[in-house]
């Protein structure tokens, strides 16, 4: 089983000179955070960086540059996966909490049989969906919609063919629901927040000291 970690955003949303994956949180940059948990429990990790000035991190086994858009990422880090690999979690380093027994219960779904599978978790919020002038248009049932989160794991031959012909999604579960596979959900974790925006790093900064 292969890791792709895609760290080549620009953290637009976070700001400032530095891209947060790159910013430090308890000592130790985002994106290493996500790497190492990757690197153990994987036989190879494949780390997505934006092309030019970041620094590595030694745990990667392939390093790549990224492309203008996430998907366009996860493929850059897709070719450099050897064939061999019949497995493949992709990981955004944004999320430098996630656990490595999230990996293991993502990869054994896979190893189960389901063509992918994603961690999700329940909302504690009462789900509206909204027109785009923002009035509510329907309340959402709940119990059946789920915050779904990364690591994501794939038959590897189910990847490579839901991203050939180059789609553009927020998440690699929807590229593969695209081309009609089966996706499951998996418990997912509280406390495997993605950095999206500056509260989220001071949150995570709680959550690490
Ligand atoms: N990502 C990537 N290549 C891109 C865009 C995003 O590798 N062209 C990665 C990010 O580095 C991050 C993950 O995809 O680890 C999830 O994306 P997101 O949280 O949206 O990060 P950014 O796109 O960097 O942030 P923003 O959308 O706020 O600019
Ligand atoms: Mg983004």
């Amino acid at each position: 089983m292969w890791t792709v970690v895609v760290a080549a955003g620009s953290g637009s949303r976070v700001g400032g000179e530095v891209p947060k994956q790159f910013l430090t949180l308890g000592g130790v940059r985002v994106v290493d955070r996500a790497v190492a948990t990757a690197a153990a429990v994987s036989d190879g990790v494949v780390l997505v960086l934006p092309p030019g000035k970041w620094e590595a991190n030694e745990l990667a086994t392939r390093v790549v540059a990224g492309g203008a858009t996430r998907s366009a990422s996860v493929r850059a880090g897709l070719a450099a996966v050897p064939e061999t690999a019949e497995v493949v979690v992709v990981h955004d380093a944004a999320r430098p909490l996630a656990s490595a027994g999230l990996f293991e219960r993502v990869v054994s779904a896979v190893l189960a049989g389901a063509d992918a599978a994603v961690p999700g978790l329940e909302s504690a919020d009462t789900l509206k969906e909204v027109d785009p002038g923002g009035t509510v248009v329907a309340t959402l049932p709940r119990e059946r919609v789920v915050a779904v989160q990364t690591p994501q794991a794939f038959k590897a031959s189910v990847l490579r063919e839901a991203h050939r012909g180059e789609p553009e999604f927020t998440d690699d579960a929807a590229a593969v629901e695209a081309i009609g596979c089966r996706v499951v959900v998996v418990p997912g974790e509280r406390l495997n927040l993605k950095i999206t925006v500056p509260e989220d790093l001071r949150v995570a900064e709680c959550l690490v000291s």
